[in-house]
């Protein structure tokens, strides 16, 4: 992967702007930077290696180099976004769902920003916002994916199992074809944001659904509940003791009970 492939590769996208490291901290506070700057709308930053690429909660994300896809889209935020800024993160868990489909794979999301495969994770999604007053002026949609199987990180440094593309299709990814799918996939979805359509497509994949599950909140006591569905600002259905208890996006850890 290189500049002048991706140049290439992505020219028929209407991209605001594009910038490729080979290795960087993080794509998501190169975007934040860039976006301070002026960026414009659909500009992206794409990395072969993280060394300090961040997930969500302070969680550490890696991206060992030419193995992964790590990469940060600047939104500048629509009507709808600024309506239902959590839905960001489902636009990103919905399009990489939707681009790996055409591999012949059904990826589920776990709520509410990782992308499963085989219920293993495949990719990560961290959506970071710049707000002017009460508005949001700026989207960071990051997004990390396990392209490769070398990309997966060793077993003890992951909190859920997690997988890779290359290991669960059995073909060898292209990373460049995959980013290819991703950000059309990622464009064509956007303008649906504040449809029903967005939100029943993302119910529809995720994980867990009808399924006694564990929510941990930091400082808190484990919530127990049965996973319903979304709400339409994107928060989480909960059924805890016949009682229906909603979850903000972004404040809770989920895993299984089992
Ligand atoms: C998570 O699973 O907690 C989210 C992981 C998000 C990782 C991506 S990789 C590209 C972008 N840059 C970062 O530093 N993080 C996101």
């Amino acid at each position: 992967m290189n500049a002048r492939e991706l140049q290439a590769a992505l020219r028929d996208l209407p991209l605001g702007g594009l910038r490729f490291f080979e290795s960087i901290g993080s794509t998501n506070d190169e975007a934040l930077a860039w976006a301070s700057q002026k960026a414009s709308d659909l500009s992206v930053v794409i990395a072969d290696e993280q060394t300090s690429g961040r997930g969500r909660l302070g969680r550490k994300w890696f991206t060992p180099p030419q193995t992964a896809l790590a990469f940060s889209l600047i939104l500048r935020p629509t009507a709808d976004e600024i309506k239902y800024p959590a839905r960001v993160t489902g636009l990103g868990a919905l399009a990489l769902a939707d681009a790996i489909s055409t591999l012949g794979l059904h990826a589920q999301i776990k709520w509410p920003n990782d992308v499963l495969l085989s219920g293993k994770k495949v990719a990560g999604i961290l959506v970071e916002s710049v707000w002017m007053g009460d508005a949001p002026d700026t989207f960071v949609l990051g997004m990390g994916i396990n392209v490769l199987a070398s990309s997966v990180p060793p077993t003890d440094q992951v909190l859920f199992p997690a997988t890779s593309v290359e290991t669960e299709s059995g073909q060898r990814i292209d990373r460049v074809a995959l980013l290819h799918d991703v950000l059309p996939s990622l464009i064509a979805w956007r303008p649906k944001l504040g449809t029903d359509e967005f939100i029943k497509t993302w119910e529809s994949l995720l994980a867990f659904r009808g399924k006694e599950i564990q929510l941990t909140k930091e400082n808190e006591q484990p919530l127990s509940g049965e996973l319903i569905g979304l709400e339409p600002d994107g928060s989480l259905q909960l059924k805890v003791n016949n009682n229906f208890l909603t979850v903000q996006i972004g404040e809770i850890h989920l895993r299984p009970s089992v």
